[in-house]
């Protein structure tokens, strides 16, 4: 099987502190990857790497086949490479709809000060991504006006405007009330299924894992300690002993 996504030997020092050691790693098309790790285990500095918005001290990482290290991260969004961030990047004065369609003109290039936002568009693309996501009710609302799950929602549905093949989303459920985040990651996962995006997440909740998830990745100290079947990897004692916090 071909990797959609693939790193060799990537390595990011902060000064003193080894972000990521030397990771390999391969993520094929159709996976549902759950990464887990404790806070400053370096899930967000590999996804950094990974996207563009950190350089790797060493280290390649291939997307579809081609080298994307070092690449801009507007780059790899228009190769198919898809994020959401761990506090939602909105434009929080603009609606919902105008959200979704500043990303999309992002995607086509018509972002001009001589165009209307509306023209360069396609509507129904706009409406169907938010009728996948649930928020076509309240398209006219601010951003800012939106509870913290639905923001993310909206942060997944600015995402998949811009078509990705590979969606990585930093703790998706982060901030929204236990009795919510079920509920978010159905949406969620529903909209990657029916989109055929692969997706990989950070989760802290293991629940979550569990049901969403086809393979597990668990980050100790700036590398993967164990990775594969979400019932192998959850019950391997490091795993147990310094993530679950359960012997
Ligand atoms: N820009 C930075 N400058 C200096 N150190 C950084 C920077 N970004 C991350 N680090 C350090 O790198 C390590 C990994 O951080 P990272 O944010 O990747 O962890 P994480 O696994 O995403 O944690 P969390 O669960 O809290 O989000 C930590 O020790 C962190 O303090
Ligand atoms: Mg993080």
């Amino acid at each position: 099987m071909t990797s959609l996504l693939s790193t060799r030997n990537l390595c990011l020092r902060f000064g003193g502190v080894i972000a990521a050691d030397k990771i390999d790693f391969d993520l094929h098309r159709g996976e549902r990857l759950a990464v887990i790790g404790q806070n400053g285990a370096g899930k967000t500095t590999f996804i950094n790497i990974c996207t563009g918005f950190l350089k790797p001290d060493q280290g390649q990482v291939m997307f579809n086949g081609q080298d994307v290290t070092g690449r801009e991260p507007r780059h790899l969004v228009r190769m198919g490479l898809g994020r959401s961030f761990q506090l939602p990047q909105l434009f929080l004065d603009h609606t919902v709809r105008q959200c979704l369609e500043i990303a999309a003109a992002a995607r086509t290039g018509h972002m001009s000060w001589l165009t209307a936002l509306t023209d360069a568009v396609d509507a129904r693309e706009v409406d169907d991504t938010l009728a996948l996501v649930g928020l076509h009710e309240r398209s006219h609302l601010p951003a800012m006006a939106l509870p913290e799950g639905q923001r993310k929602l909206l942060d997944v549905a600015m995402a998949l405007m811009l078509k990705p093949q590979l969606m990585i989303m930093d703790e998706p459920t982060s901030g929204v009330g236990s009795d919510s985040k079920m509920q978010l990651m159905d949406t969620v996962m529903q909209a990657m299924a029916e989109r055929q995006v692969t997706s990989w997440f950070v989760e802290h909740d293991i629940d979550i894992v569990k049901r969403y998830a086809t393979r597990v990745a668990a980050w100790i100290g700036g590398r993967i300690a164990a990775d594969g079947e979400p019932d192998d990897v959850l019950q391997q004692p490091q795993v147990k002993l310094e993530i679950l916090g359960t012997r």
